[in-house]
């Protein structure tokens, strides 16, 4: 054996990610990832599922589960992902996620999952009662990307450190089974204006679909009215919009209001601030709410109707199923041929 760098992978790029199909989505989920879903599928393959198998690592009620999975497929296909463009489908109806997972259960290192935050977070003070799934849920993440062989992986700060496990899976699989160069080492895409989309009740807190309070919150599927009042409800101070950026610091409920006005505007906070400097909230909120108006009400709106007509959502995701089969299995079967595995 060597020291010399691992042969890099030298295979198409390709986009993945996945939202589970846990509570509803909301103005973060659609800044955060959405809106940057829709945008990749134009420059990359693009597969984007519903993570329902991650979602029963807590306990998932057996008649609702279904919907919730319809719920996100509404919000992709509202917010812009196309069927006809990106690979959208559920986890569960692709069995070579988890088939991959138990390979990758073998190669992961148990030092590597006890460093993983997310389960200590989620498992709380009581571990020993969590479900194992919870323990290795990094491990078929690794599996949901690895799969399909994916290159980029759009998501949240939150899932940086499951990239990193990511990327360690498929280096001890490249090394283990003398496949150089055979799984990609992925990247996360993290960047963008919607990276932090603040509670509208508290500017240092992320906006989250578990806060007690809904008005924190701006609901994929709010309609017109409820967007307008959060937004006139939302907190603020009594200082007018400074001239620059750096008059935000320490205003984190102005700077918020800010940076959603600039992510939905497809703008810069200083733009923004070009714009309204010297102007209260009382002036300032008004237009926001209009903007948020004009692009959060069609999604609602469009959320509604197919939410109405589930069996459309159903086909687009029955042939979306089909369709991430054909890149994940052709990869199953080269990876049970290195692992030496019957058939
Ligand atoms: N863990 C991710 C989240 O909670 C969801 C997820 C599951 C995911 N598998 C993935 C995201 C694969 C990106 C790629 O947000």
């Amino acid at each position: 054996m060597t020291d010399q760098a691992p042969t890099p992978y030298a295979g198409p790029k390709r986009v993945l990610s996945g939202v589970q199909p846990s509570g509803d989505l909301h103005l973060g989920n659609y800044l955060g990832a959405l809106v940057k879903f829709a945008r990749l599928q134009h420059e990359q393959p693009t597969f984007i599922f519903v993570a329902d198998q991650h979602a029963i690592t807590v306990w998932q009620d057996p008649k609702k589960l279904k919907d919730q999975v319809r719920e996100i497929a509404a919000a992709y296909l509202a917010t812009g992902l196309d069927p006809a463009v990106a690979t959208i489908f559920p986890q569960s109806a692709v069995p070579e996620h988890a088939e991959l997972a138990w390979i990758f259960n073998c190669v992961a290192r148990l030092g590597w999952l006890d460093r993983m935050t997310q389960f200590k977070e989620k498992s709380g003070k009581h571990k020993e009662r969590a479900s194992v799934g919870l323990y290795t849920y990094p491990v078929l993440q690794a599996a949901d990307i690895l799969v399909y062989k994916a290159t980029h992986v759009p998501v949240g700060e939150d899932q940086k450190q499951h990239l990193e496990l990511t990327r360690d899976i498929a280096g001890k699989f490249n090394h283990d089974y003398d496949a150089p160069g055979f799984f990609p080492l992925p990247d996360p895409l993290t960047q963008g204006p919607g990276a932090r989309v603040m509670s509208l009740r508290d500017g240092a807190a992320k906006m989250s679909k578990s806060d007690p309070s809904d008005n924190s919150r701006i609901n994929l599927i709010d309609d017109a009215d409820a967007i307008a009042q959060k937004i006139r409800k939302a907190k603020t101070d009594a200082e007018p919009l400074p001239e620059t950026a750096e008059g935000l610091d320490g205003r984190p409920e102005a700077k918020n209001l800010v940076a959603i006005y600039a992510a939905l505007a497809g703008s810069t906070e200083a733009e923004v601030l070009a714009e309204f400097a010297g102007q209260g909230f009382g002036a300032f909120k008004p237009k926001l709410a209009d903007l948020a108006v004009s692009i959060m009400g069609p999604i609602s709106a469009e959320m509604r109707r197919l939410k109405s007509d589930p069996g459309e959502i159903d086909r687009i995701l029955t042939k979306g199923a089909e369709k991430a089969r054909e890149t994940a299995a052709p990869t199953l079967a080269e990876v049970k041929k290195l692992v030496g595995f019957w058939g």
